[in-house]
This record gives C-alpha cells, structure tokens and sequence, in this order.
C-alpha cells in the first residue's frame, strides 16, 4: 500500500494524540501542519522528516499534493476549511462534530459526493472493541427489539479547559457546549446500534459550574427513534470526580451494559452474543480510527465506520435537543 500524504490543520490538543499515533503508522507520510499559531504547526511538523509547517492551511492546501487533510479546529471552522478542502480535492478527517448547523452539514456532504471526496468524522468510540461488540450485538438482532437506550457522561473539566482553548466558551465558535463536544460520543453509539432514524427529541440544559460561558455543562436529553425505541443522554462536565461513561442497551432478549472509554468493556445480561471483532488493528480507539480512514482511502477495501453523511443524525438530534431546551417542546429531528 502507498503511504498517505497527510496534512494537518489545527495543532492543539486532539492533534497531538491523533499525530502520535500516526508517528507509528508506515501507511501515513504527514507532510504539513497548519495552525494559525505558528510554534504548535512548527512543533508537530518537527516529529515528522520533511514535513513543513504553515500558519495559513491554504498555503499548505496549495503547495503541497495531499491526498488527505486531518482537521482539528474549533468547530465553526470545519464547515469553511472542509469546502476548502473538498474543493481541491482532498480526502477529509474531521474532527466531530461535523459542523455547527445541519445546512452547513448536508452542504459538504452533497458537495463532497459530487466531487468524489471521502470524509471521515473522527467519532472514535466507534472503533472501540466494547462499544462495536455493543452496537454489532443490536444490529444482529442478538438484544432482540430494542426498547430503550441510556449513556451518561460524567465528566470534569475545570477552568483551565475554557482559559486553554477559548472558542469551547462561545456559542458561535462551539456550536454548544458539553453534550456537542462530549456527549456526542456516546449518543452516536447508541444511534448507530439502534439504526434508526430519530424523529422526535426534547432536553434541558443548564450551567451548574461555569456560569460565565455560553454553552451548557450539563445536558439531559430523550429522544425517540422512528422504530419506537427511545434514547436518553446525559452529559456533564460538572461531576466531581470524572467517572466512566456508560452506555446501556435494553432489549426483549437481553441487557448491554458499556463503560470506558478507558479500560473499555461491555457486558451482556441474558443475551447470547458473537464475538464481533474490528476489522482494524491498533493500540487504542484514536489509532484505529486512524489505521481504517487510511486504508478507506488508499486501498478502499474497507469503509470507514462514520462518514460525513452517517454522521449528520447525532447532530441533528443534538440540535433538536438544544432547541427543545429553548422553547420547552417536544421538537421534530430534522433530516
Ligand atoms: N475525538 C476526540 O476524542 C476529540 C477530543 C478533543 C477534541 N476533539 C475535537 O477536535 C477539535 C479541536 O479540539 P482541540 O481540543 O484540539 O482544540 P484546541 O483549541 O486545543 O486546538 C485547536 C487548534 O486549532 C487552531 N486553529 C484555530 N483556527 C485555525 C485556523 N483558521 N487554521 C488552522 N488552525 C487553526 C488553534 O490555534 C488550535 O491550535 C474539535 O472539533 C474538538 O471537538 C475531539
């Protein structure tokens, strides 16, 4: 297999981990780093022989001939960076979520069909072994029909996470906070085991700890399926200290109950369940979501887990969840 000519736009924090583990894959060449801060684009560009650093991604998107961009940016960048991108042809792994709006999100995906352009969304979990085995064990039908579905993200985040990385505070910047940029995880778990279309959704979100910023750190949210089943997300970044995420299944045959991200595990109560294995080797969740984008593009014998497309239904129902906190109604999902 080829090696794939990769540049990176954002040099913050993600990056940094995304960037190691692509420092022990032979398939990927990362040959620019682009950041509006030039030190963090010279920094990571140094971990790598001969890649060059940029403080202006359409530099790098003009000079250099790659195949395919890694974007790490605050999120109401992704939607004018990936046109960027998409425009010149270049493969795309996004960082979640994959825009702030669902105009925005249903553009590039339509726009990146037309032109043949694969994106990725770096929705990780979907390659951890337990959360697969999980969403795999329901789609083969082994929890029997699944009545409902519960995740809980428990974190902490504390001062530093709003002084470190500003545009988390803004709405206009973010998009929302807490169930946007963590929760998000989890329900896309959950929506992918379920595997169908959410209708109907309605939430409460607050700010309980940091009550100078814009978005929420605490959100609850249900949301129904079109095949009955209901969802619930709770997501924090309040709970003192950090705990596991959960992700619960509930079905006539049977009970899944995930916890992780770290020391990840599922367990099944009265279901008989297959082993269901990842076609992807790699030490952990980001390294795999890495390994399989890139044989998706190079070799294409794999699809990757989360396009842009698959991706739009945990957005929107995010969305509808915000805009239900708003006017106190049940709201539509809209698709
Ligand atoms: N998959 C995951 O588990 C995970 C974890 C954390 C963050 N993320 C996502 O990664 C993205 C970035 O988050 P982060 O925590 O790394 O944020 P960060 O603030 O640490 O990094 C963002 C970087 O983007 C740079 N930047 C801003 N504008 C730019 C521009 N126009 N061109 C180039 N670079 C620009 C900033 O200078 C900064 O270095 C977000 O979408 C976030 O939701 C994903």
């Amino acid at each position: 297999m080829k090696r794939l000519r990769l540049g990176v736009i954002g040099c913050g924090d993600i990056s940094k981990y995304v960037l190691l583990f692509a420092r022990l894959n032979r398939h990927i060449q990362v040959v620019g780093c682009a950041d509006i801060d030039f030190e963090r684009a010279n920094r990571y560009a140094s971990w790598f022989k001969g890649a060059r650093a940029y403080d202006d991604y359409i530099k790098m998107i003009s000079e250099l001939d790659l195949d395919a961009a890694y974007l790490a940016v605050p999120h109401n960048l992704h939607f004018p960076i990936m046109k960027d991108l998409i425009e010149k042809n270049i493969h795309i792994l996004c960082e979640k979520p994959i825009t702030i709006s669902l105009e925005e999100a249903i553009y590039i995906v339509d726009f990146a069909e037309s032109k043949d352009v694969k994106i990725g969304i770096n929705y990780q979990y979907r390659y951890d072994k337990a959360c697969y085995r999980l969403a795999m064990a329901a789609q083969k039908g082994e929890l029997g029909e699944i009545y409902y579905g519960i995740c809980n993200i428990p974190w902490y985040r504390d001062d530093s996470y709003f002084k470190n990385s500003s545009w988390h505070k803004n709405i206009e910047s973010s998009g929302g906070g807490t169930l946007l940029t963590q929760g998000s995880h989890a329900l896309d778990i959950l929506l992918w085991a379920c595997n169908s279309k959410p209708v109907k959704a309605q939430g409460m979100i607050k700010n309980m700890k940091f009550r100078d910023v814009e978005v929420e750190d605490l959100a609850m949210g249900i949301i129904e399926l079109e095949n009955g089943t209901v969802l619930q997300v709770t997501s924090s970044m309040a709970a003192l200290p950090e705990q596991s995420v959960t992700i619960n299944l509930y079905g006539s045959k049977g009970t899944a109950i995930y916890r992780g991200p770290s020391f990840p595990r599922v367990k099944f109560k009265s279901a008989k369940v297959s082993r269901h294995r990842l076609n992807v080797f790699g030490l952990h969740a980001l390294d795999r979501s890495l390994r399989a984008f890139t044989r998706w593009v190079l070799k294409g014998d794999i699809k990757y887990h989360i396009t842009g497309r698959e991706a739009i239904s945990v957005l929107s129902s995010i969305l509808s969840i915000y805009e239900s906190a708003k006017t106190g109604e049940v709201e539509k999902v809209k698709l």
